[in-house]
């Protein structure tokens, strides 16, 4: 193997742009073409690739070194860079080529997997194996480049406006915020834990108790919960708190920094102030808390119109206090029965038992599963509330339980959206999501109902709404919002409770006892009682900017190192067992599980 020695990089092989000047490029062999009397050598770097000539000008040692080339052996090479008789006009530099005098191969590489192209068909299971040659991949580093460019942009806008960066502890006690908590065990303290942050929340709040007025952190977080497309057990937040703000002030904030970063990164110029949409007005209209405003096919109530109609599955809905609810598909008459039925098989996955359809066709005809079972004046109504003219297609859910109703026809604007090819590209929809429900129901541990806090205990309820505290919490509202982009939860943050007394009454109305809300909060709630201003902020979810920014639908694509459903890491098999030794000093033992 050669070494270094004296030679120096001059440029990135993407920066090779200019015939007459000697440089020195570094990389990894793309490709090499062997004609005999000439070799090729494409060699990249993070920046782009650049092509090496040799041919017969070149030292005879040199050329039998490039020979002896092959795929993803790191090169350095020296050389003028002379105009290519024939230009590539795909590449960055492709009216260019360096005529090398001087190659080092300064490590030699196996045939790697897979291929290090820019479109791959490998399996991704493969690539995770192999995680480091997945990120020579153009595609993933230019994910990687971004990332650290929207994580910059973050710094320097919250810099700017007087944010300052402190970092919180990765190992804290154990005070669920939502999802399982990762745990640590503690070898000193026998029998106690750790746990990693779900997010700074705590930490955060008590930074404003501290008089820190305005933080801001690029976070990693933790959460021991089941994985999706857009989501990771380790994450990370651009998280921040401001003290002696509103809701109002957080949101300006935020807006001026979506606006910086979608401008600086993207050049894309973002409107403000963005539209904003009360939680409930949300779920009304569009079936969801972050509904994708890229498209119409809004939500209407046909359940005046169609009440004691004659149509079982509309009146039985309605005497049960449920809804029937509909989306009008514009131009959507052009669905075959074939295509209906696959919709009503997908709204059936959201747990509604079905799907009436009305279509009126191009030539004013009437097809509809349930016109049969209507009077045709019912029918008309219907229609007309729908606002379906010629060629359009209307889609009913009726439900004994209405956000069951709102929650399917959600989903199912978004998959007929789809199917309509009705989602414009390039285009950034940003919404706020605003007054969410303080509380809602769940489940304790033995199956009882109660109350559970949406957001999180810490936000404060709408103070309009504190009265219902006593006669019903279910319908308070909170001072939380979300900001959501293209029909994705962004982030979300609240104004925070700053009364030790106001902070207690809520762990009550979440079914803590006093003493257990001492135990798991005390040094928090104690906090507030040595003067707290009122304090308020959000996270914005940066895999989930990444990922809405590059385009890419995974969450993989826009983390180095991801780990996959299972939550395990591919390249380094994590989790894996831990030797005995270890668990005794832990005092751990493993019991294997049913
Ligand atoms: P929340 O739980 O809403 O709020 O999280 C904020 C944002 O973090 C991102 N996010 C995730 N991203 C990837 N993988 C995950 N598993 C994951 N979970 C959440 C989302 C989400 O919108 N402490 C509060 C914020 C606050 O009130 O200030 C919090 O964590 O983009
Ligand atoms: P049926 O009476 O079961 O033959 O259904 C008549 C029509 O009503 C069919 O198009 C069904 O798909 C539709 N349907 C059944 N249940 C529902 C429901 N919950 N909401 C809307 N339409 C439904």
């Amino acid at each position: 193997m050669d070494l270094m020695q004296d030679l120096r990089r001059t440029c990135y092989c993407g920066e090779v742009t200019k015939a007459g000047e000697t440089v020195v490029v570094g990389g990894f062999v793309q490709k090499v073409r062997n004609l005999g009397n000439l070799i090729f050598i494409d060699l990249r770097d993070r920046t782009g690739i650049v092509q090496l000539a040799f041919n017969d000008q070149t030292d005879r040692a040199i050329f039998e070194k490039a020979t002896s080339c092959h795929s993803e052996y790191v090169l350095m090479a020296k050389g003028v860079v002379a105009e290519r008789s024939s230009v590539n006009k795909e590449m960055k530099t492709g009216a260019f080529e360096v005529l090398v005098d001087d190659l080092r191969v300064l490590s030699k590489a196996q045939t790697p997997p897979f291929a290090i192209t820019d479109e791959t068909k490998t399996n991704e299971e493969l690539r995770l194996k192999y995680r480091y040659l997945d990120l020579r991949r153009a595609p993933l580093q230019h994910n990687l480049i971004m990332r650290h460019k929207i994580a910059l942009a973050a710094r320097e806008y919250f810099y700017a406006n007087n944010f300052i960066e402190i970092e919180t502890p990765m190992m804290m006690k154990s005070t669920p915020e939502g999802a399982r908590d990762y745990l640590i065990p503690s070898r000193v303290h026998n029998g106690k834990f750790y746990a990693l942050p779900q997010s700074p929340q705590i930490y955060k709040q008590l930074l404003m108790v501290s008089g820190m007025d305005r933080y801001i952190q690029i976070a990693r977080c933790f959460r021991d919960e089941d994985l999706r497309a857009d989501r990771q057990p380790e994450f990370t937040q651009i998280d921040l708190e401001m003290s002696f703000v509103d809701q109002e002030d957080v949101m300006a904030v935020n807006e001026g920094f979506l606006k910086r970063v979608f401008k600086e990164v993207l050049d894309v110029d973002i409107t403000l102030p963005i539209q904003r949409l009360p939680y409930q007005e949300a779920m009304e209209r569009f079936g969801s808390d972050k509904p994708d405003l890229r498209f119409g096919y809004e939500i209407f109530d046909l359940s005046e119109t169609v009440k004691s109609c004659g149509f079982g599955v509309f009146d039985g809905a309605l005497e049960q206090g449920g809804t029937v609810r509909g989306i009008k598909i514009e131009g959507g008459a052009k669905f075959s029965r074939k295509e209906i039925d696959s919709l009503t098989e997908f709204v059936k996955t959201y747990r509604v038992k079905g799907l009436a359809w009305a279509k009126v066709n191009e030539n004013g005809e009437l097809s509809s599963s349930f016109a049969k079972f209507l009077k045709p004046e019912t029918m008309e109504a219907l229609l007309e509330k729908a606002g379906a003219g010629k060629g359009d297609l209307v889609l009913i859910v009726a439900d004994a339980d209405t956000e069951t109703a709102l929650n399917a026809l959600g989903m199912l604007r978004c998959e007929v959206a789809r199917r309509m090819d009705a989602i414009p590209e390039g285009v950034y929809k940003l919404l706020w999501v605003t007054d969410f429900p303080l509380f809602e129901y769940g489940e304790d541990d033995e199956g009882k109902k109660r109350l559970y806090a949406k957001h999180h205990p810490f936000t404060a309820p709408k103070d309009e709404d504190l009265p219902l505290f006593e006669t019903n919490p279910i319908a308070m509202r909170a001072k939380a919002y979300d900001i959501v982009l293209n029909g994705t939860e962004l982030g979300g943050g609240s104004i925070r409770i700053n009364d030790a007394e106001l902070q207690e009454k809520m762990f009550e109305a979440l079914s803590f006892t006093p003493e257990e809300a001492q135990r798991r909060f005390g040094f928090f709630i104690d906090a507030f009682r040595y003067g707290a201003p009122p304090h308020g902020g959000m996270a914005v979810g940066l895999d989930r900017l990444v990922m809405l920014m590059t385009g890419t639908d995974n969450i993989r694509n826009v983390i180095a190192f991801p780990k996959v459903a299972s939550s395990a890491d591919l390249m380094s098999d994590a989790p894996a067992e831990v030797g005995g030794k270890q668990l005794e000093e832990l005092g751990i033992a493993i019991l294997p599980k049913e």
